[in-house]
């Protein structure tokens, strides 16, 4: 069973559930894309990881040391599993222009595409978010989705962050970006929402954390709010956005 702990041990369900939403969003829509973009993809090994179709061309985005232990890592399962979709590494830097080295690296803009943005936008300023998110939707000519996580901004008043505000605000750097208006976000940046969960809710949860009502407003106390934020481009409607199927009823297995 996936688990990840706070430093002081206890248990914390928050990164498998996003893992796992991720990770039933992309294969559920894996059957019309033909390409995956990870954006700050890290140590991400969704494409030897997942059921994913082997005509999937997945480009991952990081920094050069970054991706440099990813791509070991993937070239390592890639000789244990088979067919399995190819993996596009491209060092950029994501809070600057970064279309042409994606271009450059065969990124095809009018094939159908699948945009992940998980974990990145908080190492994000906000001007950065946006031209990020607007970037993206100027490079998805054909059917897009766009999948990101952002947290709310009672984040930013809680004990453990104090004091990167307080350090980030005496330096003058930005702060963390948060967003309290996550469908205004999407909109904005050119993506039409299709569906916001907050991790508990019924869609993100797998038996793993307190149930949170799906019409939860956040309740009156300053509180952390998390959004899993889908958008698409080029999908009038709920056409080809499976919305029920994001979710799996029993408790996240071996991954
Ligand atoms: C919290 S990790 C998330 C990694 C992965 N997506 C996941 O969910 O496990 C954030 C990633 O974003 C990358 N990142 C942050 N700022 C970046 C930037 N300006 N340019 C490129 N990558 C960046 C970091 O190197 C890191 O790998």
């Amino acid at each position: 069973m996936l688990t990840a702990r706070e430093p002081d041990g206890v248990a914390n369900p928050y990164l498998p559930v996003r893992t796992r939403f991720f990770d039933d969003l992309i294969v559920s829509h894996s059957s019309w894309a033909t390409q995956l973009v990870l954006l700050g993809a890290g140590h991400d090994t969704r494409a030897m990881r997942l059921p994913l179709p082997a005509a999937l061309t997945v480009f991952a985005l990081d920094q050069t040391d970054v991706l440099h232990r990813t791509e070991q890592v993937i070239a390592g399962a890639r000789s244990a599993r088979g067919p399995a979709p190819a993996w596009v590494p491209v060092a950029v830097d994501l809070g600057d222009a970064w279309e042409e080295p994606l271009l450059t690296a065969g990124f095809d803009r009018t094939a159908p595409t699948i945009w992940v943005a998980e974990g990145l936008l908080f190492h994000l300023a906000e001007a950065q978010v946006h031209a990020l998110l607007k970037r993206v939707a100027e490079l998805a000519l054909d059917r897009s989705l766009l999948v990101a996580d952002a947290f709310g901004s009672g984040l930013l008043d809680l004990p453990t962050t104090r004091g990167l505000v307080a350090h980030r605000t005496s330096t003058g750097r930005p702060l963390p970006f948060c967003t309290d208006a996550p469908e205004a976000l999407l909109r904005a940046s050119g993506w039409t929402p299709e569906r916001v969960v907050e991790p508990g809710q019924a869609a993100a949860n797998y038996g793993r954390m307190h149930q949170l009502p799906d019409d939860w407003d956040g309740g009156s106390a300053p509180t952390l709010r998390t959004y899993f934020m889908i958008g698409s481009r080029g999908m009038p409607g709920t056409a080809g956005v499976a919305r029920t199927d994001l979710s799996t009823p029993e408790p996240i297995g071996v991954l």
